[in-house]
């Protein structure tokens, strides 16, 4: 599944240097119901194409779309039971240069969509490509529009997940200003914290920073009305509230720690509850993950155990109904799992 050496170097080398065990024991609070999962499914990606950790699900609940590494964006065809090609961030990409790739001194040529997030109006789709920009893509796909340019470290670094808010604008994270994705290895052993939370006004075009000094940012999701941001930082560990609105509009505190390292945050649709993985790594090939649903207090409601089917790091948890979607880092399929409430 794991082959190629060159995206495997930095993120083993991001992984190892968080393996101390960490269990969530803060702000566990009387569970309603139990949630556990059942009935786990592989959904294959084609041959040689592993995930990013873009994942959505449009507006129309048509998808799921999933980010690769090889820079495209597949779409699940539910007749043909498969993943097909939807859209790419690159212009200068080409299927001969860049499909089945995982090497990351062609992130600049294929594209590394790192998140997708729809439009809650238009139904378009959002995506941050790691090393391009902010983009939008419309409803059949191709190359996507790119909004807010990059290149080369300028104005980002290493843009990783984001969430498209009631409000017309799009939440975005830059892991760090001063380590391209290829090189987040030496970020992390660093100790780097420059990372950032950054808010795109899709009718003024504007990009402002709501929040520097991150700890590898590398999640982002509002709440149904868009009166508060929650950010995870991976290496920081730990779970940030943004107020957008209210007495405390403009400041930030952290509503979750002592956790494993977080990674992308989804909102459950028609809910202010999220889920979030939380991944602790054991070694080199092995991590204990887990998804966590937590609510706008940073209330923890669930814990789920995912050790048993990703022992890799777990980069998405998306609820869809009853349904629970599960992506890896550089895996080769997406997890599906059945809700069951006690
Ligand atoms: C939830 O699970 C715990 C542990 O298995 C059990 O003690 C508790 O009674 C369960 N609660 C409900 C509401 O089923
Ligand atoms: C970190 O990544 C860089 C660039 O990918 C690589 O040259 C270097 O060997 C890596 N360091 C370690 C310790 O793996
Ligand atoms: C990593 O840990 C797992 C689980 O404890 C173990 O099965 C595996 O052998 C370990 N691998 C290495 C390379 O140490």
């Amino acid at each position: 599944m794991m082959k190629n050496i060159m995206i495997m170097a930095p993120l083993f080398t991001f992984l190892l240097l968080f393996t101390l065990p960490c269990l969530i024991s803060s702000n566990i609070i009387s569970i309603r119901r139990n949630i556990s999962i059942t009935a786990f499914e592989k959904i294959p990606l084609p041959p040689k194409v592993t995930t990013t950790g873009g994942f959505t699900f449009d507006l129309f609940n048509k998808g799921p779309y999933i980010g690769v590494l090889d820079g495209r964006i597949l779409k699940y065809n539910k007749i043909r039971r498969t993943f097909e090609d939807f859209a790419y961030t690159s212009p200068d990409r080409t299927s001969a240069f860049c499909d089945g790739t995982t090497n990351f001194n062609k992130l600049q040529i294929c594209g590394f969509p790192a998140g997708l997030s729809p439009d809650p109006i238009t139904g378009k789709i959002y995506v941050t490509d790691s090393s391009l920009g902010l983009d939008i893509v419309g409803n059949f796909g191709g190359l996507a529009t790119n909004l807010v340019p990059s290149k080369d470290g300028v104005p980002y670094h290493t843009l990783n997940d984001l969430y498209a808010a009631i409000n017309r604008k799009v939440y975005f994270v830059d892991a760090s200003s001063i380590y391209n994705l290829r090189d987040i290895n030496t970020s992390i052993l660093t100790g780097d914290s420059t990372g950032k939370l950054l808010e795109y006004d899709s009718r003024t075009k504007v990009v402002v920073e709501l929040l520097t000094g991150l700890g590898a940012p590398a999640g982002v999701a509002s709440d149904s009305v868009a009166s508060s941001i929650f950010v995870s930082e991976y290496a920081a560990r730990r779970i940030q509230k943004y107020y957008k609105k209210g007495d405390k509009a403009g400041n930030s505190e952290v509503i979750l720690s002592g956790l494993g390292n977080p990674f992308h945050i989804t909102r459950i649709k028609g809910e202010d509850d999220f889920w979030v993985p939380i991944n602790n790594v054991v070694n080199e090939t092995y991590a204990n993950t887990q998804a966590v649903k937590f609510n706008i207090d940073g209330q923890i409601l669930a814990i789920l155990d995912l050790t048993r089917e990703f022992s890799q790091l777990v980069t998405t948890v998306y609820q869809q109904g009853n349904e629970l979607y599960v992506t890896g880092l550089n895996t080769g399929y997406l997890g599906k799992y059945m809700l069951v409430y006690s």
